[in-house]
């Protein structure tokens, strides 16, 4: 099939396109590199040993998105393209609503103009905020308490309209909770900017060297340890999910929010101790306050991935340590050579 990938050079796009390339699909990536390195893009073509077109451009970007839209013609739209750090969504909130919610328009009105019908957007758990009970499913009251989460919440609501005005139209939510991991190979993985904000790439560069200490953002919560639970969920495990989606897609019309994570949480302290024990590295780390906006414990219930993509997380904790450290280790600049 044909399908057009935004944001596919990013950390969840490539691992997703080496997967759609696996599979024999002809993709076009739709990218503006503003968080994302074309080395990805070259990693993936050497590893699925197959070629693809690359649109440099950006989604806000009517003309562009045409241009890309009429020369390859696309069945199908897997939407990655955005912004994504929470704390840098309440210093500039616009930016964030004219980048995601302004941008995923004009995407939606370059499919409507190109006869397009089937997506598959990137939501995410972020949407729920507070948890009224756990586990989190489908049906739980969305309240994102940050700019990054409502404007995943308003993409939502404006693709759950479009799917009901466009006749024939599918479209799947995917919310997913903790994606970490990197691919088997250890060529692509996670490349963060600037100093990580989210755990897992933060403990794999304490381990590496080029951090000193994780901080551990608070041990009072409620739970097992008095640390932070969280789903995580492997990066390869929920590649493949874009693909099960994908799939529904062109057996429906509307549009479903499918959560995406395992159903197991793992608190700070227990992802430390197994990525000491994947890495065989000391992973120091000091106990502070709290962080501002987190929530004690989140958890996906998944079976509605499972009745409706037949899809289930296959990868555990280790598998995630693992190959975060065999990235890190053999990258330990990421894609930037040094
Ligand atoms: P990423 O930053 O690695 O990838 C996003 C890609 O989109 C990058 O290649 C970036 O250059 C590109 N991009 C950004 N703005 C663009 C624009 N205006 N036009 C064209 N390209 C643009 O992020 P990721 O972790 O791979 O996340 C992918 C998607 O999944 C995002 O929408 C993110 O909000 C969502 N998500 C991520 C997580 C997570 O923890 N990583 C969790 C839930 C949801
Ligand atoms: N944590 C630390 N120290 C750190 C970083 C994180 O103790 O340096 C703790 C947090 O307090 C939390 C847990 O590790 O308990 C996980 O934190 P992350 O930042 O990795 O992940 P979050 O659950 O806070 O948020 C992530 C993404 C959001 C997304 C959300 C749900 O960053 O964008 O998952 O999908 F919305």
């Amino acid at each position: 099939m044909r399908i057009l990938v935004t944001g596919g050079a990013g950390y969840i796009g490539s691992h997703t396109l080496l997967q759609l390339l696996r599979e024999q699909h002809d993709v076009l990536v739709f990218d503006n590199f503003s968080n994302s390195s074309p080395e990805a893009l070259k990693r993936v073509k050497q590893l699925a040993n197959a070629d693809f077109e690359v649109c440099e451009g950006d989604i806000q970007d009517s003309v562009r998105l045409s241009d890309a839209f009429g020369t390859f013609k696309p069945e199908a739209v897997i939407h990655f393209a955005g912004l994504k750090a929470v704390g840098e969504s309440n210093e500039k909130p616009l930016e964030y609503y004219a980048q995601n919610v302004s941008g995923s328009i004009e995407l939606l009105k370059a499919m409507e103009r190109h006869d397009c019908k089937r997506i598959v957007f990137s939501s995410s758990a972020t949407v729920y905020g507070e948890a009224k009970y756990l586990p989190y499913d489908e049906q739980h009251p969305l309240q994102p308490t940050n700019p990054y989460g409502r404007t995943k919440h308003f993409i939502e609501e404006i693709i759950r309209d479009w799917a009901a005005s466009y006749r024939g139209a599918s479209a799947v939510l995917l919310r997913y909770f903790n994606p970490v991991g990197a691919d088997a190979s250890g060529r692509i993985g996670e490349d963060p900017n600037d100093i990580p904000n989210n755990l897992v790439p933060y403990i794999s560069q304490v381990a590496v060297g080029r951090l000193k200490h994780l901080n551990v953002f608070g041990n009072d919560y409620d739970t097992r340890d008095g640390t932070g639970e969280r789903d995580y969920i492997h990066v390869e495990d929920l590649a493949r999910a874009h693909l099960a989606a994908i799939n529904f897609t062109g057996e429906t019309t509307g549009c479903e929010a499918i959560n995406i994570g395992t159903g197991q949480g793992a608190t700070v302290l227990e992802m430390v101790n197994a990525f000491e024990s994947a890495s065989g590295r000391s992973v120091a780390y000091k106990i502070g306050p709290r962080r501002d906006g987190d929530v004690a414990r989140s958890l996906a219930a998944v079976r509605k991935a499972e009745k409706l993509l037949g899809w289930k997380a296959q990868l555990n904790i280790d598998d995630m340590c693992s190959s975060t450290w065999n990235w890190q280790f053999t990258n330990p600049n990421g894609y930037t050579q040094k």
